[in-house]
């Protein structure tokens, strides 16, 4: 019996990833990474800087010089940046319209890349992202590649939204994630692909709890 497998998820935005990728984590007694937040977290410390957000050497000099940390807490997932609680920050329209302008420089990515692996060195995680199962953890035991229609994805980031006291529209949001699925699709840089060996799974008409069990049964067979 293998124990500490390494669990990647790759998806579009709001394909419900993050969600279920916690739920696993939680269940396999696992640690969640969220590398989207990390994006995030970069993006954020980008802006309030002025880096031209265009020039791929400022972004990834950026990066060199920044601590990004993912802590668990009581309230869920913590987002350090240099140290300081981003956690509510990095959800905010102005990240999430340039985030994309953000993560398409391969050179920042090939740091950011290294911080993610080392995260996952010993295993027992389940990492969410674009590129994990292409990029950071080809030998990941489990690949799954989750989407949902961009009308129901755009209705569960409404609603996330709401939750999170942040207003938005339906229709903006749509707009939204159909430009960036386009521009993460699109780069150069490590696209968001579905890797050959992953698993896809539609979670259009499936709750969280479906899907979440869906990869649960298929981390238990990997794990055999
Ligand atoms: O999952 P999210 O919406 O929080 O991700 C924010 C952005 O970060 C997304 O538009 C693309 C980028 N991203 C990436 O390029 N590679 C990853 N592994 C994760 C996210």
């Amino acid at each position: 019996m293998k124990k500490n497998i390494q669990i990647a998820i790759d998806g579009p935005a709001g394909a419900g990833k993050s969600t279920i990728a916690k739920i696993v984590a939680e269940k396999l007694g696992y640690t969640y990474i969220d590398t989207g937040a990390m994006y995030r977290a970069l993006t954020l410390k980008a802006l309030k800087e002025h880096i031209d957000l265009e020039n791929a050497e400022s972004v990834t000099s950026l990066l060199a010089k920044t601590t990004i940390e993912l802590k668990p807490s009581e309230r869920g997932q913590l987002v350090f940046l240099d140290g300081q609680d981003v956690s509510k920050e990095i959800r905010s329209n102005e990240v999430t319209g340039n985030v994309s302008r953000v993560s398409c420089h391969a050179t920042m990515r090939e740091i950011m890349v290294e911080l993610q692996r080392a995260m996952a060195e010993r295993g027992g995680v389940v990492m969410d992202g674009r590129d994990i199962a292409t990029a950071v953890l080809p030998n990941a035991e489990l690949k799954v590649y989750m989407s949902a229609t961009v009308a129901e994805r755009a209705r569960r980031r409404f609603e996330d939204n709401k939750q999170r006291g942040i207003d938005s529209s339906i229709e903006k949001l749509q707009e939204e994630i159909a430009l960036r699925d386009k521009i993460d699709s699109e780069r150069e840089a490590s696209p968001l692909v579905q890797a050959p060996d992953a698993i896809f799974l539609d979670t259009t008409d499936l709750t969280i709890t479906q899907a979440a069990d869906a990869i649960l049964k298929l981390a238990s067979e990997r794990m055999a």
